[in-house]
């Protein structure tokens, strides 16, 4: 078990199941911890997210990656801002941790290749959303397990922004899905390659930490 953000808290943090989360990751490939962030990590979290968005420093999210980089507002209308290991906020560097901790204890646990980490805070405008996808790009499969962490206090059902996941990577999106609620404290982790999923359009402004565990950097111009 590690103490996610536990420097962070006065009071006594949940711990975050690691092997629980490997075990959910083996199979069905996905796993939903509600609850599971101390309120002061997420209340850190919204602050740097609100900050940057008054300092005019979130840019409109893209789809695909690298030279195919692509601005889709008809695909997805969040704008982000990318973490950095510079990054001097205790809540980001806690995060940084904790997700360095996640990896190793899945490379471990389960023999994944994981090799570096990528994330980023998004910011849903009220009506926005992001259509069904795949997080692992087809000319660049780097990314291995997407982990996404909701910010929203006052999340009410109604509010819209669930995450729709589709559980069978056979049928993709033609197979059954689960919606889960984008309630502050939730973490959500799933494979990258084999679950589609998709953003239901937000009513309220919907906040995230979104990122992903990467593999071995690919060069697609060498494959
Ligand atoms: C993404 C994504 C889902 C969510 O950023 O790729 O699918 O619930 N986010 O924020
Ligand atoms: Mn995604």
């Amino acid at each position: 078990m590690i103490n996610l953000f536990s420097t962070l808290v006065e009071f006594s943090a949940p711990s975050f199941p690691l092997d629980e989360l490997a075990d959910q990751i083996a199979a069905p490939g996905y796993a939903h911890f509600p609850n599971i962030m101390p309120a002061s990590a997420i209340v850190e979290l919204i602050d740097i997210l609100e900050e940057k968005e008054a300092a005019d420093a979130l840019h409109l999210a893209g789809v695909g990656q690298g030279a195919a980089l692509d601005r889709k507002p008809e695909i997805r209308s969040d704008s982000i801002f990318w973490l950095e290991d510079v990054d001097p906020s205790p809540a980001v560097i806690h995060w940084l941790s904790a997700m360095r901790q996640i990896r190793e204890h899945l490379r471990r646990s389960l023999f994944l290749p994981l090799e570096s980490y990528e994330g980023h805070l998004a910011r849903y405008p009220v009506g926005g959303f992001y259509k069904p996808h795949l997080d692992q790009h087809q000319a660049c499969p780097t990314r291995q397990i997407t982990i996404i962490a909701y910010l929203n206090t006052d999340w009410q059902p109604g509010d819209g922004g669930e995450l729709r996941l589709y559980t069978s990577p056979e049928q993709g999106i033609q197979g059954p899905h689960i919606d889960f609620a984008p309630t502050a404290g939730t973490i959500i982790a799933f494979r990258s390659a084999d679950f589609w999923h998709e953003v239901l359009p937000a009513k309220v402004p919907r906040l995230s930490l979104t990122g992903w565990l990467r593999g071995r950097e690919i060069d697609p111009t060498k494959v």
